[in-house]
């Protein structure tokens, strides 16, 4: 059984558009739906939006070359990928540390990425029942809030998509997903400019890019430019291993550059469609566009509900949300199951297991943080500055994982791709001109480095 097993985890993608296809169905999820329009709401609109954009071209796309670099010529899960390349290299052997924060980091971000995928999933049945139909902005953010505040719900609900997402993975990656995302994507795309129509015809269409687009840099705090620079690596999926684990999948003679761009592109795009139809949403309904992780299932039912075949449309919209939850979750946690089958010698079946238990577990901190622990709440300060003040388990995780652990593994991927590898190695990984390569170069030695770390600076308060 594991032998079969074995050739799966390190078999190849058919081709390079399958690895884009995989790739984007790991960055396109929550974070662009769900994730990217909220803080951009809580953090002042136009002025986040532009910082996240410069994020993603200069500090995300290299490293997401490095990151589909290092993995392609590892070839392994991501832990035992850096120890073999920290091998060659002649580096120490503690660069497998980098694959363990990404095993951490995917675990934690899984845990309650999983509690808003239920969220999804219930809503997914909740607006093909038709209790939408017709509501107001009030009747929507009720049963949004009736439903958040039941714990045994939010349970049952991460408990489906945990199970959904461990059988995905115990059949292997190529098997299930390949073939999905190549169908999903395009239509989830398809339902969000349908979606734009809708948002145009609200009549705040252009209040909605206003916000979107109109930078207000007075707005801008140090903790608001990590948070846009953490979102660039969590809705690329950067900086944890699950495109190091990709890229090991990976054939020879594709272009890492050009699929690189490519993906960020479509994820971008995503995101800002996805703003451009919630903010004009929010503001025709009196919705505060700041109102947190509750804003698309407070805004997007509205429209649903007043729209022709709205309970149709809204149905199959939470239902490729769901999907595209699933293609990034499977993503998250395939660096532990790898690297428990590489090492371990179990079957994927029981790495699979395992990993989604002790994740399913860590959720229900998040499920409660909605309910019975939304009083409860944790603060972090480093060298006396405070990082994050009275969050809750799900916000504490969720400012962690995405703000810290994230930037700091993509920085540690930039410094050993850009300066620890030989010059020699990933020029011949990269494969591309010498003026490309070169700017990626400085991209990913000076560039990205710098401005990751003057970020976490700023924010810890040692430079003003
Ligand atoms: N990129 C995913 C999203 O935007 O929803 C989340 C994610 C997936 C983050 C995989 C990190 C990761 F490794």
């Amino acid at each position: 059984m594991s032998e079969e097993v074995r050739t799966s985890i390190h078999g190849q993608w058919s081709n390079r558009m399958v690895f884009i296809l995989a790739a984007t169905g790991s960055a396109v999820g929550l974070g662009n739906i769900w994730k990217f329009p909220y803080i951009a709401g809580e953090n002042g609109g136009g002025a986040f939006v532009i910082v996240y954009l410069i994020c993603i071209a200069v500090i995300g796309v290299p490293i997401m070359m490095a990151e589909v670099m290092l993995g392609r010529r590892g070839r392994q899960s991501p832990i035992n990928t850096m120890s073999a390349l920290a091998a060659e290299e002649g580096r120490p052997a503690s660069w497998a540390l980098l694959g363990w924060l990404g095993v951490a980091a995917g675990f934690l971000i899984l845990s309650y990425y999983s509690v808003i995928a239920g969220w999804a999933l219930s809503y997914v049945f909740r607006t093909a029942s038709g209790v939408f139909e017709g509501a107001t902005a009030d009747g929507v953010s009720s049963i949004f809030t009736n439903f958040i505040s039941n714990p045994e719900s939010l349970l049952a609900w991460h408990t489906i998509f945990m199970v959904a997402t461990m059988i995905i993975v115990s059949r292997g990656v190529k098997n299930g997903i390949e073939r999905a995302v190549s169908y999903l994507m395009p239509t989830l795309f398809v339902l969000l400019i349908i979606l734009i129509f809708y948002s145009m015809s609200t009549g705040y269409f252009f209040e909605g890019l206003d916000f979107l687009f109109t930078p207000d840099f007075s707005k801008l705090t140090a903790s608001s430019v990590l948070v846009a620079m953490g979102h660039a690596f969590f809705t690329l999926s950067l900086g944890m291993g699950a495109i190091m684990v990709y890229g090991s999948y990976l054939p020879k003679e594709t272009s890492i550059a050009k699929s690189s761009m490519m993906i960020a592109v479509a994820d971008t795009l995503v995101a800002l469609l996805a703003g451009m139809v919630i903010f004009p949403i929010a503001f025709a309904n009196n919705l505060e566009p700041g109102a947190g992780p509750g804003l698309i299932f407070q805004t997007l039912p509205i429209a649903f509900g007043q729209m022709e075949a709205g309970v149709l449309i809204g149905t199959l919209f939470f239902v490729l949300l769901v999907f595209a939850a699933w293609s990034s979750s499977i993503s998250l946690i395939e660096p532990a199951v790898a690297w428990l089958v590489e090492n371990k010698g179990i079957s994927r079946v029981a790495a699979s297991v395992w990993c989604g238990f002790a994740t399913w577990l860590v959720g229900i901190g998040s499920v409660l943080s909605f309910n019975l622990w939304a009083k409860k709440t944790w603060s972090l300060s480093l060298f006396g500055e405070t990082l994050f003040e009275n969050k809750t388990f799900f916000d504490t995780l969720d400012g962690l994982t995405a703000n810290i652990m994230l930037p700091m593994g993509g920085l540690f991927i930039a410094i050993f791709a850009g300066w620890l590898m030989k010059s020699e190695s990933s020029k011949k990984e990269l494969n591309t001109k010498e003026k490309g390569y070169n700017l990626w170069l400085l991209l990913v030695r000076v560039v990205a480095p710098i401005a990751v770390m003057v970020v976490f600076l700023n924010v810890i308060g040692v430079i003003k």
